[in-house]
């Protein structure tokens, strides 16, 4: 391992609004903040928004500085990247963002049943082996477990490069009849002025570089999953 990354682990101990749950710890007992975001962590009654495979958090930050009524949770495996985000956060001081450095499939076992408003899925692996379908971050797997959390009306939005995973995101919105509010296969070219526009993460910038287009969809799940 890197000094980089050792010293970016050690840092992000002392960040206050970065939650390192293990598999272990939430099986153990309930995380204290679930249910309770609002109350004991952001201290408001605002909207939560989750970032899902945040990487280094920029859609977290950047809509937490947009939307200061609004609070932002970034949510990613991999601690060197979130690491960025909470620098980003803590230096900025922005007190409605938090990180959570942990597996997306934990996601029942973090937050409470209607706890969450909204969730944006950002440049996600899109895993094209078929073994792996249950993974990828809108399978209707997937899509269940965020219905556990998610508010009835919420929303889903995924930005991506890959036409492969969009192509299968819609062949899941369809097929569970989940209803698409919103899509664009060239968001750049055909709606540059949109919000969503207006923030560019790590990854896309690579993508961009290499000209491929970028495709933005929006879609609320089916209301028989809420039951
Ligand atoms: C291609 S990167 C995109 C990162 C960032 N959104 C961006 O656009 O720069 C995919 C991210 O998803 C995270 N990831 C993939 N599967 C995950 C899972 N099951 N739980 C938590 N994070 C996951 C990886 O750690 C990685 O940072």
């Amino acid at each position: 391992m890197t000094k980089n990354k050792l010293q970016r682990f050690e840092e992000n101990l002392s960040f206050p609004n970065l939650f390192q749950p293990s598999y272990d710890d939430l099986l153990e007992k309930p995380f204290s903040l679930k249910g309770k975001w609002r109350t004991d962590f952001f201290k408001n009654n605002h909207p939560i928004v989750l970032e899902l495979a945040c990487g280094k958090g920029e859609y977290t930050v950047g809509l937490a500085k947009r939307h200061p009524n609004v609070n932002f949770i970034g949510i990613d495996r991999q601690g060197a990247r979130v690491w960025r985000g909470c620098k980003t956060s803590n230096d900025e001081n922005l007190v409605n963002v938090a990180f959570l450095r942990t597996q997306i499939q934990y996601i029942d076992l973090l937050f409470a049943k209607d706890e969450v408003d909204e969730i944006w899925i950002t440049f996600p692996d899109p895993q094209p082996k078929k073994s792996k379908l249950k993974r990828r971050l809108t399978s209707q797997n997937m899509l269940e477990r965020y219905a556990k959390v998610l508010k009835p009306d919420g929303i889903v939005h995924l930005k991506t490069d890959s036409v492969f995973f969009t192509d299968f995101t819609l062949e899941v919105i369809e097929e569970n009849k989940h209803l698409l509010q919103f899509c664009t296969h060239d968001l750049y070219h055909e709606y540059p002025d949109m919000e969503v526009a207006s923030i560019q993460t790590f990854y896309e910038q690579i993508w961009l570089n290499q000209g491929l287009k970028i495709h933005y969809l929006k879609f609320q799940l089916h209301p028989s999953m809420f039951k």
